[in-house]
C-alpha cells in the first residue's frame, strides 16, 4: 500500500516556524492520544482512533454479513443520515463510481435512504415491488446512533411496512439489521421485535463512526475489502500520533487550516478531480462543519467559531465557480486532491471528427488531459497567490480511502484543539431535531 502525501510548501501562506509552534501546542494532546490508543478502550470520544484495531468489531461484522449475505442478495438499503451514512456513501461511491446504478454487476448494490423525499421513497418501494422476488434479495440496515432521528425512523417504518406487505412479517423481520448504541430506545425496541442488532461504541460520535459497524457492515456486505480499509486506517493512525509536523499529516493539515483561519481565511474548499470522490467531499463537509462550527468554546464562553466547508469538483466546477474562486475575495484555503492512477485507459482517437478543433487532444489519453487541467488549475491559483495545499492519494482503493478517512478525522481533533472547541458535540443539530419532533407531535 502506498502512502498519502501532502504538498504545501510555497503554495500556503504559513511559515515553517508557525507550523512548529502549532506542533508544540498540540504535543500534550498527542501524548494523551497515545495513552488512549494504548488503553484500547472506548472511554473517551477520541477513542474512535482505536476502531481500526478492534478485531472483535470486525469479527462481529463479518459474521453478521455472512448471515445476511448470499448469492441472491441484490440490494442493501441503508437507512440513516449524517454520520450514520455519509462515510459508507463516501467509500461506496469512490469504489463503485458514478454510474454504478446503470451496471448490472457488481452486486449487491447499496441504496441510501437518507431523506424523507416522497419521490425517493416511492422509487425504492417500486424497486421492492418490481425487482425483488424473494426476501433473500433485500436487506434493510437501519443505522442511528441516538435511535431517535425522525428522518431515519420514518423511512425505516415506510420500508419495513412495504417489506411486510410483500413477504409477511416473519420473513421481513429476518431481512433487517439494526445498528445503534446499546441502551438506546431503538436498541430495546429492536430487541423486543427480534431484529438482528449491531452495536456502536457509546463514546464514538456519529461522524467519527465509519470504522465501526456503521460503515463496516454495509460495506462488507456489498463486497468491499474492509480488511484493506482498516489496514489503511491503522497505518494512518500511527503516523498521526507522531510529534513531528512533517511526519504527521493530520497535525500538518490541521495547523495549515488553522493558521489560514487566523489570517482571516474562513472558507475551506475541498477540490477533487476524481468524479467518484464527490461523496468523500460531502463526508468531510459534515466533519468540518459539525466539529468546528461552535457557538461556545470548550470553556463555555461564547466564541462563534466556524470554518465553512465547500466541495468542488474539477473540471466541471471550473466552468461554474472558477470565476468566483480566482476573481472574487481571497477568503478560501483550498485542498486539491487528484489521483491519476486508473487501470482503465481511454484515449482520444488520432483520427478525429473535428481535426481543426481537436489538434491539442488528438491521440492523447484522458489521463494526460486531466493531468493538464489539474496542473493548469494549480498554476492559476499559484499565479494569483490563492493559498492551497495538495493531498496526493496514491489510488482509489480501500487502503487509500482508509488512510484518508482516518487522516481527516484525526485532523479534525487537532483543529478543534487549536481552536479551543469541542470536536465531538453538535448542540445546534440537536436544537433542530427537537424542534422537528415538537412540530410533528403537534405541541
Ligand atoms: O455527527 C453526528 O452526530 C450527526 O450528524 C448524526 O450522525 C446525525 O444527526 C444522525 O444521527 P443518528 O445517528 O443519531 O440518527
Amino acid at each position: 500500500m502506498k502512502d498519502i502525501e501532502l504538498k504545501y510548501k510555497e503554495t500556503s501562506l504559513v511559515s515553517l516556524q508557525a507550523l512548529a509552534d502549532a506542533a508544540e501546542t498540540l504535543s500534550p494532546y498527542i501524548a494523551r492520544l497515545r495513552e488512549v490508543s494504548e488503553s484500547e478502550e472506548y472511554d473517551t470520544p477520541e477513542a474512535f482512533i482505536n476502531l481500526p484495531f478492534d478485531r472483535d468489531i470486525v469479527g462481529v461484522v463479518k459474521e453478521a454479513a455472512g448471515k445476511a449475505g448470499g448469492k441472491e442478495l441484490s440490494y442493501i438499503i441503508v437507512v440513516g443520515i449524517g454520520g450514520s451514512n455519509l462515510g459508507t456513501l463516501a467509500v461506496y461511491d469512490a469504489l463503485r463510481g458514478k454510474l454504478d446504478a446503470f451496471r448490472s454487476t457488481p452486486m449487491p448494490k447499496i441504496i441510501f435512504a437518507d431523506t424523507n423525499d416522497p419521490d425517493l421513497l416511492a422509487d425504492i418501494q417500486s424497486i421492492l415491488g418490481e425487482h425483488i422476488n424473494s426476501p433473500e434479495q433485500i436487506l434493510v440496515n437501519i443505522i442511528s446512533k441516538s435511535g431517535t432521528t425522525t428522518e431515519t425512523i420514518a423511512n425505516f417504518e415506510v420500508l419495513y411496512g412495504t417489506l411486510k406487505e410483500r413477504f409477511g412479517e416473519e420473513s421481513a423481520k429476518k431481512r433487517v439489521v439494526v445498528t445503534t448504541d446499546r441502551g438506546s430506545k431503538l436498541w430495546s425496541e429492536a430487541q423486543r421485535e427480534g431484529f438482528a442488532l449491531l452495536e456502536i461504541p457509546q463514546q464514538v460520535g456519529g461522524r467519527y463512526s465509519v470504522f465501526s459497524a456503521v460503515g463496516l457492515f454495509p460495506l462488507s456486505l456489498a463486497g468491499m475489502d474492509i480488511d484493506a480499509l482498516l489496514e489503511g486506517a491503522r497505518v494512518m493512525r500511527d503516523k498521526c500520533l507522531s510529534e513531528g509536523v512533517e511526519e504527521n499529516p493530520a497535525l500538518l493539515s490541521a495547523a495549515l487550516i488553522h493558521l489560514h483561519y487566523k489570517a482571516g481565511i474562513s472558507i475551506h474548499n475541498s477540490f477533487f478531480f476524481n468524479s467518484q470522490l464527490e461523496s468523500l467531499g460531502k463526508w468531510y463537509r459534515q466533519l468540518l462543519g459539525e466539529s468546528i462550527g461552535k457557538k461556545h468554546n470548550a470553556k463555555g464562553e461564547e466564541v462563534r467559531v466556524g470554518i465553512t466547508p465547500i466541495v468542488s469538483m474539477g473540471p466541471a466546477d471550473l466552468h461554474s465557480m472558477a470565476q468566483l474562486y480566482l476573481g472574487g475575495p481571497k477568503d478560501k484555503f483550498t485542498t486539491f486532491m487528484y489521483t491519476p492512477e486508473s487501470e482503465r485507459s481511454v484515449r482520444v482517437p488520432e483520427d478525429t471528427a473535428f481535426p481543426a478543433l481537436a489538434e491539442s487532444v488528438a491521440g492523447k489519453s484522458l489521463t494526460e488531459i486531466m493531468r493538464a487541467i489539474f496542473s493548469g488549475t494549480k498554476e492559476a491559483y499559484r499565479k494569483g497567490a490563492f493559498p492551497f495545499m495538495e493531498v496526493v492519494l496514491p489510488d482509489i482503493s480501500e487502503g487509500s480511502l482508509g488512510q484518508y478517512l482516518q487522516f481527516k478525522m484525526m485532523e479534525m481533533m487537532f483543529l478543534a484543539r487549536l481552536l479551543g472547541v469541542n470536536a465531538f458535540d453538535q448542540p445546534a443539530v440537536e436544537d433542530y431535531k427537537s424542534e422537528t419532533r415538537r412540530i410533528l407531535n403537534g405541541s
